[in-house]
């Protein structure tokens, strides 16, 4: 796709051009060649200096080089790196206990990306299904909603409906049902029509399908109806979890805790799918949790990762997810969010290139008008970076804004002040 780039430096546009030459196109990047990161701040090879309002898809909700988090990072780096699970580690227990405890489940499986542990709960969900539920083998359905981003894994994509992200990838995978995403009704109608459902898997908020917030009280009736029909309840909190949405987990509802969720969620899944911020954005580690119910089905040999549970992964996450309670993260996202939709509803209100507003704590969207094929999105995004933000369409004409949940009340009302004289100089 070739689009407007505006203005570069020549050093930019080299390092970029050998990027372009070497490797593979997956990507279309905003023209901006970053070198340094500090809690809210990126800066460019040139030392221009701008607030990321991506936050590596939610990785960094930390911040970026978060010192606790690199000092642990650093501390195990110098003094044990990888093991692989042909025999234990000190460090591995330690973060088995901590994580489990932290998020109230009686074990993990860790693995490294978002996509490995999905396909992870998936394997798990298939074979709790047929050595727990008793479905027949290879009968197995697992129900997923439409524009759902799992990740892009062969078996991920098979239940995608993004055509990009399937066209030439096929044959694909079986065994799952699409169905509308907020729509009840649809859930129980499939859950009613078959025995054969093992489970529904389900994005608490859309984050890459342009931050879609489901109907108050959806995911609540969607566990109910899970548990009604023996169904495990799985949610992707790749995106969600860790405090972006102004709770430890997005699952967590409404319930008022003040220091993270003290593990009691409104709606505890059964299978729980975190990645990204888990380490704040400094290493891949990303864990499935479960109860053992469900996770005793898993025994050896049957599914694993060199790298997954590795010692620095393990170090590196403990010392991430205490930074979230220590800094009162979810508190912040939760109290600024508000602050940040109510700016930005009040630029859309003299400004109509914003059709609307959304999100929940600090993972919103503004939705641009004009249709998903259009520049303008992008081009925004384009003056957004000369103003000193960093932001990235999703889905052609939707802006995500989630900062790092470190940024204070004085660096929103600054950022906001950038998103309104960008979408000023457009009129
Ligand atoms: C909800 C969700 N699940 C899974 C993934 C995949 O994670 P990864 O890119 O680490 O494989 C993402 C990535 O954006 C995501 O948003």
């Amino acid at each position: 796709m070739q689009q407007f780039q505006g203005e570069l430096s020549s050093k930019s546009e080299s390092l970029i051009a050998k990027e372009n030459k070497y490797g593979a196109h997956n990507y279309h990047p905003l023209p901006v060649v970053l070198d340094r990161g500090e809690g809210v701040y990126v800066w460019d090879v040139d030392g221009k200096q701008y607030f990321d309002f991506l936050s590596a898809y939610s990785a960094v909700n930390q911040g970026h080089c978060h010192p606790k988090i690199v000092g642990a990072m650093v501390k195990q780096a110098q003094t044990l790196t990888l093991t692989s699970r042909a025999f234990h580690n000190d460090q591995l227990g330690v973060y088995e206990e901590y994580i489990t405890k932290y998020f109230g489940f009686d074990k993990v499986l860790p693995m490294n990306t978002g996509a490995e542990a999905v396909e992870t709960a998936l394997k798990l969900c298939r074979k709790w299904a047929y050595e727990v539920k008793g479905i027949a083998e290879n009968q197995a359905q697992i129900v997923v909603c439409e524009n759902n981003f799992h990740g892009r894994t062969t078996t991920i994509i098979s239940f995608s409906n993004d055509e990009g992200a399937r066209k030439s990838f096929g044959p694909f995978t079986e065994g799952f049902i699409k169905i509308p995403y907020d729509d009840i009704a649809a859930l129980e109608e499939v859950l009613s029509s078959s025995s054969n459902i093992a489970g529904f898997l389900v994005e608490p908020i859309q984050g890459e399908a342009g931050v879609y917030v489901p109907t108050e009280g959806y995911l609540a009736k969607a566990k109910a109806l899970c548990e009604k029909h023996n169904v495990l309840f799985i949610a992707d909190e790749v995106q969600t979890g860790i405090a972006r949405t102004g709770r430890l987990l997005a699952t967590c509802g409404n319930c008022s805790c003040t220091d993270g969720c003290e593990n009691k969620p409104e709606v505890k899944a059964d299978i729980l799918i975190l990645g990204k911020a888990i380490s704040g954005g400094v290493y891949p580690v990303s864990a499935v949790l479960a109860n053992d119910a469900i996770m005793n089905v898993i025994k050896p040999g049957q599914h694993g990762s060199t790298f997954g549970g590795n010692p620095v992964a393990a170090a590196v996450a403990i010392a991430a997810l205490e930074v979230v309670k220590e800094e009162k993260l979810a508190e912040n996202a939760e109290r600024l969010g508000v602050i940040l939709r109510d700016g930005l509803n009040k630029i859309a209100a003299s400004n109509s290139l914003i059709t609307l507003v959304r999100g929940k704590g600090l993972l919103n969207a503004i939705v641009i008008d004009c249709d998903e094929e259009s520049d303008l999105a992008w081009n925004i995004c384009l003056k957004f970076r000369d103003n000193g933000l960093l932001a990235k369409p999703t889905h052609g004409n939707k802006i995500r804004l989630a900062p790092p949940l470190v940024i204070t009340e004085a660096q929103i009302v600054e950022c906001l002040a950038i998103i309104e004289k960008s979408l000023n100089e457009f009129k």
